[in-house]
């Protein structure tokens, strides 16, 4: 089993990652939370799938499941959720599991930071873009207007990760959060580059996670050195607000991330066999790397304005100068979208 521990001034993470964990998380949380109840909130699919298990492995358990999908992150569903919660007179003391990809985990940590001021949470990712990004880290949201608007910084106590779960998917190709785990390939660690195998994601989400927990230690509240994470998220955001979400987040950010290496070489701060390394091993893993033909670039500038990590009209733009090095530069979207060209 692999222990990574995520330590900050808010508190501490602890990040379990083994194949199999799933089966063991009832015994495991039992045993750490024995005077607490447990609730566990997931999605539609998930719980077709995994909501007997869940429901042997925590008998008397308050099952919370909500609709599949990214609509589900609003207002009104946090207060039916905490109104279950309420109901049935759980307390801070009691455990919130949020069981399912990002959309879930994002709630999940949302409603258990908010109930009676915080109550204890554990983030059980089921997707790789989980594993490697949305449950790690203490984000958590909703979408009010745009996406993820209302949100606090509160960190799971546990995540624990289970590759086996990813099983069920078609493969890598086909498993949004590639494009992330490229993204640490880039901007933290090269050797991320020689992992990339589709029978082995173990060691893949291992170093990744390894990667985003350096980064948040250095910087939980994103105030400076956190914004790196954000490398092919500016034009990637944009992209999918530009789209209405009809990409995913990982082809928009693989876009993003050919975009942002375009700038970076046309200030003269990148080699392209750098940006070729990485446009070719976003192919290999099926992600786009232009534009959808019906897409410029000038119409992306209205959403780069509105990108809620901008300072007044400054977008804190992140490039790559080289494998596991970056820099973060001031800049206006209207320089960025000339740059890009
Ligand atoms: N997903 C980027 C971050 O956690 O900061």
């Amino acid at each position: 089993m692999a222990t990574i521990n995520l330590k900050t001034p808010s508190g501490t993470s602890k990040i379990l990652i083994q194949e199999g964990l799933f089966s063991e998380i009832g015994d495991l949380l039992k045993k750490d939370y024995p005077k607490s109840r447990f609730a566990i909130i997931t999605d539609s699919n998930l719980e077709s799938i995994y909501g007997k298990q869940l429901k042997e492995m925590f008998p008397g358990v308050l099952f919370l499941t909500i609709p599949a999908g990214e609509t589900s992150k609003n207002f009104e569903r946090v207060i039916s959720l905490c109104e279950h919660l309420l109901k049935k007179e759980f307390t801070r003391a009691d455990v919130l599991i949020g069981f399912g990809g990002g959309v879930i985990t994002d709630i999940a940590g949302f409603v258990a930071s908010i109930y009676m001021r915080g109550m204890k949470y554990i983030a059980v990712p089921t997707s790789l873009l989980g594993m490697v990004d949305a449950a790690i880290g203490g984000k958590t949201g909703i979408d009010f207007v745009a996406k993820n608007i209302i949100g606090t910084f509160y960190l799971a106590e546990q995540v624990l990760i289970d590759p086996g779960v990813l099983k069920s998917f078609e493969g890598p190709k086909k498993m949004p959060g590639m494009g992330e785990v490229i993204k640490y390939a880039a901007i933290i660690d090269k050797t991320l580059f020689d992992h990339f195998d589709p029978f082995e994601l173990e060691p893949v989400i291992i170093k990744s996670a390894q990667a985003k927990v350096n980064v948040v230690e250095q910087d939980f509240r994103e105030s400076g050195q956190r914004h790196i994470l954000n490398y092919g998220h500016t034009f990637g955001h944009a992209i999918e607000a530009a789209t209405d979400y009809q990409l995913t987040h990982d082809q928009a950010i693989s876009i993003g991330m050919v975009l942002a290496n375009k700038v970076a070489q046309n200030l003269g701060k990148q080699n392209k066999e750098v940006g070729d390394k990485i446009k070719s091993t976003l192919q290999q893993f099926g992600l786009p790397c232009d534009l959808p033909s019906d897409l410029q670039l000038n119409p992306l500038l209205e959403y780069m304005k509105k990108d809620k990590k901008r300072t007044g009209n400054i977008i804190h733009f992140v490039i790559v100068t080289d494998f596991g090095k970056t820099e973060i530069l001031p800049m206006k979207p209207e320089e960025l979208v000339k740059l890009a060209k």
